[in-house]
């Protein structure tokens, strides 16, 4: 079977790209080539700039897909444009949206897909959500074999996951703890959330390829090892041999001194959420996500030491977490004294 895969050597995409050859389908990667180490030798290489609509659809123009995979849509005119390239041109298409787009908080912690889809917080989760209703029409209105997938937060050697870091230098959470520098938490740190390792998250979407069943359907696809930040945090600190020192500040005081990560607080992950699996299970039977986090995060880790390049910390990001903390300190302090005043006899 051919497969299409827009993207494919990212955080996620890459593990996917590895199973699906090594499960012997006939993989095909189109991306701009900035990041060919990752790819598969055995997949064939497509260079192309899908936001440049001409010069995709020449590039796609002689090709036909059994299965296609877009791992970077996120407007709606992107799923316009996949449309309007691969409709009646391949069997199933595949849209990577987002766990971020089930309802925030939710009205239940444990979530499936049959969940509303809300996310009053985050742009991000909206403009997944849009490119899932026009999916959906299209498929209701002219069969597009659409298949959707809901990754939730997943990494991989390249990604360390955590709820409060630099999306530019993700070693900056590392060099805070190596230096000894406080850590920042969002709430009190017990809010429930899952990573996931980049491997199991591809046995599950590898085992939807050219499944007639998910024609049609959406699924998440996670780990159902379900941690607290603060477990998190500490698993992280073990895997570089630190006691971390850690700070517990709401969200919604993070979220005024760093509005940029409002969204991925309030509209994801300081939320508690458990996601039930029961639906990727009963249509990849052999799906179980077998990677722990005490082990995913060493390889992340050691992905990491093995080139200084990559051990370069954000220094913007790392004077903002200062910033906030002396901040919130400032307040904390103030309210003490009130408090002491108020009540002390
Ligand atoms: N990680 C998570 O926790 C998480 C959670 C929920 C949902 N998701 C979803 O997962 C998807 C991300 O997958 P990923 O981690 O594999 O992606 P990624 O790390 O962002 O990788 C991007 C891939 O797309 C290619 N690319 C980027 N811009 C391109 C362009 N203009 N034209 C052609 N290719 C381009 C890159 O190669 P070049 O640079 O060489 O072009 C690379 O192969 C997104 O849809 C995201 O919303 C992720």
């Amino acid at each position: 079977m051919k497969v299409l895969f827009i993207g494919g050597t990212g955080n996620i995409s890459s593990a996917v790209s590895e199973l699906t050859v090594s499960k012997g389908f006939d993989l095909y990667l189109l991306n701009r080539g900035t990041q060919n180490s990752l790819a598969p030798k055995e997949a064939t290489l497509i260079q192309c700039d899908i936001r440049d609509k001409s010069q995709a659809a020449s590039v796609l123009k002689d090709y036909r897909f059994d299965i296609v995979v877009d791992w970077i849509a996120y407007e709606p005119e992107h799923i316009i444009n996949d449309i309007e390239l691969f409709k009646g041109k391949t069997k199933q298409f595949v849209f990577i949206s987002s766990a971020a787009c089930y309802e925030r908080p939710p009205m239940n912690y444990l979530v499936n897909e049959s969940c509303p889809l809300k996310n009053p917080y985050w742009g991000y989760a909206q403009k997944k959500i849009v490119c899932e209703d026009i999916l959906v029409k299209e498929y209701r209105e002219s069969g597009f074999p659409v298949t959707v997938v809901r990754p939730s937060y997943t990494y991989g050697d390249t990604l360390i996951p955590y709820v409060f870091n630099s999306r530019k230098s993700r070693w900056t959470l590392i060099d805070r703890m190596l230096k000894g520098k406080k850590v920042i938490v969002p709430g009190d740190g017990t809010s429930l959330f899952t990573v996931t390792h980049n491997t199991d998250f591809a046995k599950g979407i590898t085992g939807l390829f050219g499944n007639v069943k998910a024609v049609g359907n959406a699924y998440h696809i996670t780990s159902d090892e379900v941690l607290s930040w603060n477990q998190i945090i500490k698993i992280i600190a073990d895997a570089v041999g630190v006691e971390p020192d850690l700070i517990h500040i709401p969200s919604d005081f993070l979220s005024i001194m760093s509005p940029e990560n409002r969204g991925g607080l309030l509209g994801d992950k300081s939320v508690s959420i458990v996601f039930d699996n029961s639906k990727i299970k009963q249509a990849v039977p052999d799906f179980k996500a077998l990677v722990p986090f005490t082990r995913g995060i060493k390889k992340t880790i050691a992905w990491f030491q093995s080139d200084p390049c990559r051990m370069v910390p954000d220094q913007a990001f790392d004077r903002l977490c200062d910033d906030i903390i002396d901040t919130y300190m400032l307040s904390v302090d103030k309210a003490v004294e009130y408090a002491r005043k108020k009540y002390e006899k």
